[in-house]
Protein backbone atom coordinates (compact mmCIF):
# COMPACT_ATOMS: atom_id res chain seq x y z
CA UNK A 1 0.00 0.00 0.00
CA UNK A 2 1.21 3.44 -0.92
CA UNK A 3 1.89 5.90 1.93
CA UNK A 4 -1.21 7.84 1.93
CA UNK A 5 -0.08 11.89 2.21
CA UNK A 6 -1.89 13.42 5.16
CA UNK A 7 -2.49 17.47 3.44
CA UNK A 8 -4.34 18.12 6.07
CA UNK A 9 -2.02 16.94 8.82
CA UNK A 10 0.85 18.65 7.08
CA UNK A 11 -0.99 22.15 6.53
CA UNK A 12 -1.89 21.76 10.22
CA UNK A 13 1.34 21.62 11.55
CA UNK A 14 2.54 24.61 8.73
CA UNK A 15 -0.24 26.67 10.73
CA UNK A 16 1.00 26.11 13.88
CA UNK A 17 4.53 27.37 13.25
CA UNK A 18 3.16 29.96 11.08
CA UNK A 19 1.14 31.03 14.62
CA UNK A 20 4.55 30.74 16.70
CA UNK A 21 6.28 32.78 14.13
CA UNK A 22 3.32 35.81 14.52
CA UNK A 23 3.41 35.72 18.25
CA UNK A 24 7.03 35.72 18.75
CA UNK A 25 7.15 38.74 16.34
CA UNK A 26 4.97 40.10 18.10
CA UNK A 27 6.10 40.05 21.64
CA UNK A 28 9.41 41.06 19.66
CA UNK A 29 7.88 44.44 19.17
CA UNK A 30 7.00 44.20 15.55
CA UNK A 31 3.41 44.82 14.00
CA UNK A 32 1.35 42.21 13.50
CA UNK A 33 1.34 40.46 10.11
CA UNK A 34 -1.26 41.85 7.93
CA UNK A 35 -3.15 40.46 4.70
CA UNK A 36 -5.65 42.42 2.62
CA UNK A 37 -7.37 40.03 0.56
CA UNK A 38 -9.11 42.23 -2.65
CA UNK A 39 -12.38 40.05 -4.62
CA UNK A 40 -13.89 42.15 -7.55
CA UNK A 41 -17.74 41.00 -8.33
CA UNK A 42 -19.69 37.84 -7.12
CA UNK A 43 -17.91 34.91 -8.23
CA UNK A 44 -19.61 32.13 -6.13
CA UNK A 45 -16.42 29.80 -5.94
CA UNK A 46 -13.97 33.01 -5.32
CA UNK A 47 -16.84 34.31 -2.41
CA UNK A 48 -16.09 30.68 -1.23
CA UNK A 49 -11.99 30.49 -1.48
CA UNK A 50 -12.11 34.54 -0.10
CA UNK A 51 -13.79 33.81 3.02
CA UNK A 52 -11.39 30.39 3.72
CA UNK A 53 -8.33 32.89 3.46
CA UNK A 54 -9.79 35.49 5.51
CA UNK A 55 -10.68 32.98 8.50
CA UNK A 56 -7.57 31.39 8.25
CA UNK A 57 -5.34 34.54 8.97
CA UNK A 58 -7.84 34.52 12.04
CA UNK A 59 -6.51 31.15 13.28
CA UNK A 60 -2.87 31.83 13.34
CA UNK A 61 -2.91 35.59 14.22
CA UNK A 62 -2.28 37.13 11.15
CA UNK A 63 -4.66 40.77 10.98
CA UNK A 64 -6.95 40.55 7.48
CA UNK A 65 -8.92 43.67 5.37
CA UNK A 66 -11.43 42.19 2.68
CA UNK A 67 -12.29 44.14 -0.01
CA UNK A 68 -14.93 42.96 -1.91
CA UNK A 69 -15.59 45.54 -4.72
CA UNK A 70 -18.66 45.04 -7.29
CA UNK A 71 -18.27 43.60 -10.64
CA UNK A 72 -18.46 47.12 -12.49
CA UNK A 73 -15.26 48.37 -10.78
CA UNK A 74 -12.77 50.36 -13.09
CA UNK A 75 -9.29 48.89 -13.88
CA UNK A 76 -8.44 51.99 -12.60
CA UNK A 77 -10.25 52.37 -9.37
CA UNK A 78 -8.89 48.75 -8.76
CA UNK A 79 -5.15 50.01 -9.60
CA UNK A 80 -5.79 53.04 -7.12
CA UNK A 81 -7.25 50.75 -4.12
CA UNK A 82 -3.85 48.40 -4.89
CA UNK A 83 -1.32 51.74 -5.15
CA UNK A 84 -2.91 52.75 -1.88
CA UNK A 85 -2.46 49.36 -0.41
CA UNK A 86 1.09 49.26 -1.39
CA UNK A 87 1.71 52.20 0.36
CA UNK A 88 0.25 51.11 3.63
CA UNK A 89 2.54 50.31 6.58
CA UNK A 90 0.10 48.46 8.10
CA UNK A 91 -0.50 45.86 4.39
CA UNK A 92 2.38 43.80 4.48
CA UNK A 93 0.74 40.79 2.12
CA UNK A 94 -2.13 41.82 -0.97
CA UNK A 95 -4.28 38.88 -2.94
CA UNK A 96 -6.40 40.32 -5.99
CA UNK A 97 -8.25 37.03 -6.21
CA UNK A 98 -8.55 35.73 -9.67
CA UNK A 99 -10.39 35.12 -12.50
CA UNK A 100 -11.11 39.03 -12.65
CA UNK A 101 -14.24 40.56 -14.40
CA UNK A 102 -13.75 40.07 -18.45
CA UNK A 103 -12.95 44.32 -18.53
CA UNK A 104 -9.97 44.34 -15.69
CA UNK A 105 -6.52 43.43 -17.22
CA UNK A 106 -5.41 40.62 -14.54
CA UNK A 107 -1.73 41.04 -15.81
CA UNK A 108 -1.93 44.65 -15.05
CA UNK A 109 -3.47 44.46 -11.56
CA UNK A 110 -1.59 41.54 -10.51
CA UNK A 111 1.96 43.04 -11.89
CA UNK A 112 1.15 46.47 -10.21
CA UNK A 113 1.20 44.08 -6.44
CA UNK A 114 4.63 45.23 -5.03
CA UNK A 115 6.47 42.28 -5.36
CA UNK A 116 7.40 42.64 -1.79
CA UNK A 117 3.75 42.10 -0.76
CA UNK A 118 2.99 39.84 -3.65
CA UNK A 119 2.34 36.66 -1.42
CA UNK A 120 0.43 34.89 -4.03
CA UNK A 121 3.98 34.84 -5.65
CA UNK A 122 2.21 35.92 -8.97
CA UNK A 123 4.75 39.32 -10.10
CA UNK A 124 7.33 38.93 -12.68
CA UNK A 125 9.91 39.30 -10.23
CA UNK A 126 9.21 36.77 -7.93
CA UNK A 127 9.11 34.52 -10.78
CA UNK A 128 12.18 35.57 -11.69
CA UNK A 129 13.95 35.40 -8.30
CA UNK A 130 12.38 31.73 -7.74
CA UNK A 131 14.28 31.40 -11.74
CA UNK A 132 16.95 32.61 -10.73
CA UNK A 133 17.65 30.93 -7.30
CA UNK A 134 17.92 34.37 -5.58
CA UNK A 135 15.02 34.37 -2.57
CA UNK A 136 11.94 36.18 -3.47
CA UNK A 137 8.40 35.08 -2.25
CA UNK A 138 7.29 31.72 -3.74
CA UNK A 139 3.67 30.74 -5.28
CA UNK A 140 1.64 29.16 -2.71
CA UNK A 141 0.10 25.53 -4.38
CA UNK A 142 3.33 24.76 -5.62
CA UNK A 143 5.30 25.27 -2.69
CA UNK A 144 2.91 23.13 -0.93
CA UNK A 145 3.41 20.35 -3.13
CA UNK A 146 7.47 20.40 -2.13
CA UNK A 147 6.60 20.86 0.96
CA UNK A 148 4.50 17.20 1.01
CA UNK A 149 7.21 15.43 -1.11
CA UNK A 150 9.97 16.86 1.72
CA UNK A 151 7.46 15.01 4.33
CA UNK A 152 8.42 11.74 2.52
CA UNK A 153 11.74 12.67 0.98
CA UNK A 154 13.64 15.50 2.83
CA UNK A 155 16.31 15.43 0.22
CA UNK A 156 15.52 15.36 -2.90
CA UNK A 157 18.72 15.85 -4.59
CA UNK A 158 19.67 13.56 -7.73
CA UNK A 159 16.03 12.19 -8.04
CA UNK A 160 13.69 12.16 -11.69
CA UNK A 161 10.80 14.40 -11.34
CA UNK A 162 7.99 14.28 -13.90
CA UNK A 163 5.76 17.19 -14.24
CA UNK A 164 2.78 17.21 -16.09
CA UNK A 165 1.54 20.75 -16.90
CA UNK A 166 3.14 23.94 -18.07
CA UNK A 167 0.67 26.78 -16.16
CA UNK A 168 2.40 29.67 -14.92
CA UNK A 169 0.73 28.89 -11.46
CA UNK A 170 1.87 25.17 -11.35
CA UNK A 171 3.47 23.58 -13.28
CA UNK A 172 6.51 25.89 -14.34
CA UNK A 173 6.93 27.09 -10.99
CA UNK A 174 6.82 23.67 -9.41
CA UNK A 175 9.27 22.40 -12.41
CA UNK A 176 11.74 25.38 -10.97
CA UNK A 177 11.45 24.39 -7.48
CA UNK A 178 12.43 21.07 -8.28
CA UNK A 179 15.54 21.90 -10.26
CA UNK A 180 16.46 24.31 -6.92
CA UNK A 181 16.05 21.04 -4.64
CA UNK A 182 18.55 19.31 -7.36
CA UNK A 183 15.83 17.35 -9.30
CA UNK A 184 16.88 16.90 -12.62
CA UNK A 185 13.37 18.21 -14.28
CA UNK A 186 11.18 16.81 -17.23
CA UNK A 187 8.42 19.41 -17.48
CA UNK A 188 5.80 17.62 -20.12
CA UNK A 189 2.52 18.71 -21.55
CA UNK A 190 -0.31 17.91 -24.01
CA UNK A 191 2.31 17.63 -26.60
CA UNK A 192 4.38 15.70 -25.04
CA UNK A 193 5.21 12.38 -27.19
CA UNK A 194 5.03 8.88 -25.37
CA UNK A 195 3.81 10.72 -21.56
CA UNK A 196 3.76 7.02 -20.31
CA UNK A 197 6.42 5.95 -21.26
CA UNK A 198 7.96 9.23 -19.13
CA UNK A 199 6.44 8.58 -16.34
CA UNK A 200 7.04 5.30 -15.79
CA UNK A 201 11.18 6.48 -15.86
CA UNK A 202 10.40 9.37 -12.79
CA UNK A 203 10.74 9.26 -9.62
CA UNK A 204 8.57 12.00 -8.91
CA UNK A 205 5.35 12.98 -10.43
CA UNK A 206 3.67 16.05 -10.20
CA UNK A 207 -0.03 15.86 -12.04
CA UNK A 208 -1.56 19.38 -12.80
CA UNK A 209 -3.32 18.73 -16.08
CA UNK A 210 -7.31 19.30 -14.68
CA UNK A 211 -7.86 16.01 -16.56
CA UNK A 212 -9.54 13.59 -13.90
CA UNK A 213 -7.35 10.38 -13.31
CA UNK A 214 -5.15 11.15 -16.30
CA UNK A 215 -1.89 9.14 -14.78
CA UNK A 216 -3.35 5.40 -14.65
CA UNK A 217 -1.40 2.82 -12.19
CA UNK A 218 1.16 1.64 -14.93
CA UNK A 219 2.51 5.01 -15.68
CA UNK A 220 3.71 4.91 -12.11
CA UNK A 221 6.85 3.24 -11.44
CA UNK A 222 7.15 1.00 -8.12
CA UNK A 223 8.25 3.07 -5.07
CA UNK A 224 7.52 6.48 -7.05
CA UNK A 225 6.02 9.71 -5.43
CA UNK A 226 3.13 10.84 -7.03
CA UNK A 227 1.50 14.86 -5.81
CA UNK A 228 -1.76 15.09 -7.36
CA UNK A 229 -2.40 18.77 -8.00
CA UNK A 230 -5.61 18.02 -9.58
CA UNK A 231 -9.03 18.56 -8.11
CA UNK A 232 -12.26 18.00 -10.93
CA UNK A 233 -15.63 17.19 -9.93
CA UNK A 234 -17.11 14.10 -11.13
CA UNK A 235 -20.79 13.12 -11.56
CA UNK A 236 -21.12 10.35 -8.09
CA UNK A 237 -23.36 7.76 -6.67
CA UNK A 238 -27.10 9.15 -6.24
CA UNK A 239 -26.42 12.08 -7.91
CA UNK A 240 -24.14 14.10 -5.87
CA UNK A 241 -20.68 15.15 -6.94
CA UNK A 242 -17.30 13.69 -5.64
CA UNK A 243 -13.99 14.90 -6.32
CA UNK A 244 -11.17 13.16 -7.77
CA UNK A 245 -7.46 14.21 -8.86
CA UNK A 246 -6.00 14.08 -12.03
CA UNK A 247 -4.13 10.70 -10.96
CA UNK A 248 -6.36 7.37 -10.83
CA UNK A 249 -5.92 7.05 -7.02
CA UNK A 250 -6.60 3.47 -6.64
CA UNK A 251 -4.49 1.82 -8.96
CA UNK A 252 -0.93 3.83 -7.70
CA UNK A 253 -1.09 1.46 -4.51
CA UNK A 254 2.48 0.40 -5.66
CA UNK A 255 3.36 3.58 -5.22
CA UNK A 256 6.14 5.00 -2.39
CA UNK A 257 3.44 7.47 -1.30
CA UNK A 258 0.67 9.53 -2.91
CA UNK A 259 -1.26 12.67 -1.87
CA UNK A 260 -5.23 12.03 -2.12
CA UNK A 261 -7.74 14.44 -3.42
CA UNK A 262 -9.60 16.06 -1.46
CA UNK A 263 -6.76 16.14 1.62
CA UNK A 264 -3.60 16.43 -0.34
CA UNK A 265 -1.88 19.54 -2.21
CA UNK A 266 -5.65 21.46 -1.54
CA UNK A 267 -5.51 22.43 2.17
CA UNK A 268 -1.37 23.00 1.38
CA UNK A 269 -2.35 26.50 -0.55
CA UNK A 270 -3.73 28.63 2.10
CA UNK A 271 -1.11 27.73 4.45
CA UNK A 272 1.18 28.74 2.36
CA UNK A 273 -0.36 31.93 1.83
CA UNK A 274 -0.20 32.48 5.64
CA UNK A 275 3.56 31.61 5.96
CA UNK A 276 4.24 33.76 2.95
CA UNK A 277 2.17 36.43 4.71
CA UNK A 278 4.57 36.07 7.86
CA UNK A 279 7.71 36.17 5.52
CA UNK A 280 6.75 39.19 3.56
CA UNK A 281 5.99 40.96 7.30
CA UNK A 282 8.96 40.15 8.32
CA UNK A 283 11.01 41.47 5.61
CA UNK A 284 9.30 44.40 5.54
CA UNK A 285 10.48 45.26 9.30
CA UNK A 286 13.55 44.36 9.13
N1 LIG B 1 -7.91 32.03 -7.57
C1 LIG B 1 -7.82 30.69 -7.34
N2 LIG B 1 -6.72 30.40 -6.62
C2 LIG B 1 -6.08 31.58 -6.40
C3 LIG B 1 -4.89 31.94 -5.71
O1 LIG B 1 -4.16 31.10 -5.16
N3 LIG B 1 -4.59 33.26 -5.68
C4 LIG B 1 -5.36 34.20 -6.30
N4 LIG B 1 -4.99 35.48 -6.24
N5 LIG B 1 -6.48 33.90 -6.94
C5 LIG B 1 -6.84 32.60 -6.99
Amino acid sequence: MAERIDGRAVARSLDETTKSEVEAMVAGGMTRPGLTVILVGDDPASDVYVSHKVTACARVGIRSTEHRLPAETSEDELLGLIARLNASEHVHGILCQVPLPGHIDARKVLEAIDPAKDVDGFHPVNVGRLSTGTGGIWPCTPFGCIKLLQTVQPDLTGMDALVIGRSNIVGKPVAMMLTAQGCTVTLAHSKTRDLPGKARQADIIVAATGIPEMVKGDWVKPGAIVIDVGINRQPGENGKDRLVGDVAFAEVQHARAVTPVPGGVGPMTIAVLLANTVQAARAWQK
